[in-house]
């Protein structure tokens, strides 16, 4: 269906779990996330029931996103069902790669798509940093994993951090050549505590061109990302500006937490819950909450942070 401002909803984004086994800095607390009650959660059931409520309004992709969704139990018959779900044509999910390696297979056999893999540096030192839990050698193996296993696509992205990864976007940009994937550059969003990065840990898109002027443009697939290719590659370069030039005018998606709310926009605090609602009741919350989907998410940067009461494991990215 289409929101009032005429942008036709194609996309939801659920999130199936708020946990990981990671901790990145920009994404969540160290010290993890308060375990909500159980009863707070979305249910299995609850979780199927909603994608087929939102496949009824004309829903067409779903992504599975979390915190990290691999982290939970049941993930494969999780999107095994929601894969079987009349009118979703596409499956997707945005992981960490680092359960990959036993969860690539039984996935792609479960009917997910194409994969998007968090990757923000090649070293192994600044892997443990930015993930503060992390080992690049496990993330590595799960992205192997998945070139075995036949996906339609898999892209990378990395989240651009001034000082941190500014020095490795020649050689993130090179595993387009060494590998069939995309690799997108994502702008740091300030979120309401992802507190450790000052304003000079925010750099634009634009770093990444006046790095590479190798790079061409090349036609967009449809999501958010800018397509480069560099010469010889096998997979795109994407850029993604969510704080620079953001892409609200049009934006196709909805999400649902796991704890049950209706996030219509990424970064507004307008939340509505579908938590213990029946399919119809369902269906009618998110025909309003897709009405209410305001026009852009306002302005983003270090000073004017995000208006989502969230962190990005809350939400899902
Ligand atoms: P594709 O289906 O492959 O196009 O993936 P995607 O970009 O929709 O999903 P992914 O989970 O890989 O997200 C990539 C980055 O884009 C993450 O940092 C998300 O937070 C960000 N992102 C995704 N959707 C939106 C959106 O609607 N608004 C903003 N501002 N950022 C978004
Ligand atoms: N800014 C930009 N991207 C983020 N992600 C998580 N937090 C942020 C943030 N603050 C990315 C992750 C993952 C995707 C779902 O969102 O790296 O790839
Ligand atoms: Fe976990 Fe992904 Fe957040 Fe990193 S960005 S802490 S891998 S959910």
């Amino acid at each position: 269906m289409h929101d009032k401002y005429g942008r036709e909803i194609t996309y939801l984004r659920l999130s199936v779990t708020e946990l990981c086994n990671l901790r990145c800095r920009y994404c969540m607390p160290e010290d993890g996330v308060c375990k909500k009650r159980h009863d707070e959660m979305l249910t299995r059931e609850e979780m199927i029931m909603a994608v087929r409520a939102a496949a009824a309004l004309g829903i067409r992709k779903l992504r599975i996103t979390g915190g990290e969704p691999l982290v939970k139990a049941g993930i494969v018959d999780l999107c095994r069902e929601a894969a079987a779900v009349e009118g979703i044509q596409e499956v997707c999910l945005t992981t960490n790669a680092t359960l990959l390696p036993k969860l690539a297979a039984p996935l792609r056999e479960a009917g997910v798509n194409r994969l998007n893999i968090s990757l923000d540096t090649l070293d192994a030192e600044k892997y443990r940093y930015i993930t503060r839990l992390g080992e690049l050698e496990e993330a590595m193996k799960g992205l192997e994993a998945a070139l075995s296993c036949g996906y339609e696509k898999i892209k990378i992205n990395t989240v651009l951090i001034g000082g941190f990864n500014d020095d490795e976007i020649p050689a993130l940009a090179e595993l387009t050549r060494r590998y069939p994937v995309d690799v997108r550059f994502i702008e740091l969003m300030p979120m309401y505590d992802s507190g450790d990065f000052g304003p000079e840990a925010f750099i634009p898109y634009t770093a990444v061109t006046e790095r590479l002027p190798e790079l061409s443009p090349v036609p967009a697939d449809g999501g958010v990302a800018k397509l480069y290719r560099l010469p010889g590659a096998q997979g795109n370069v994407g850029l993604i500006s969510p704080v620079s030039a953001h892409f609200c005018t049009e934006c196709n998606r909805i999400r649902l937490t796991a704890d049950g709310k209706l996030k219509p926009c990424l970064h507004s605090s307008d939340e509505i819950s579908l938590k213990g609602l029946d399919f119809d009741g369902m269906l009618e919350t998110m025909r309003s909450a897709i009405l209410a989907k305001p026009h852009w998410h306002g302005e983003l940067s270090y000073r004017e942070r995000s208006r989502a009461n969230r962190n990005m494991n809350q939400i899902g990215g």
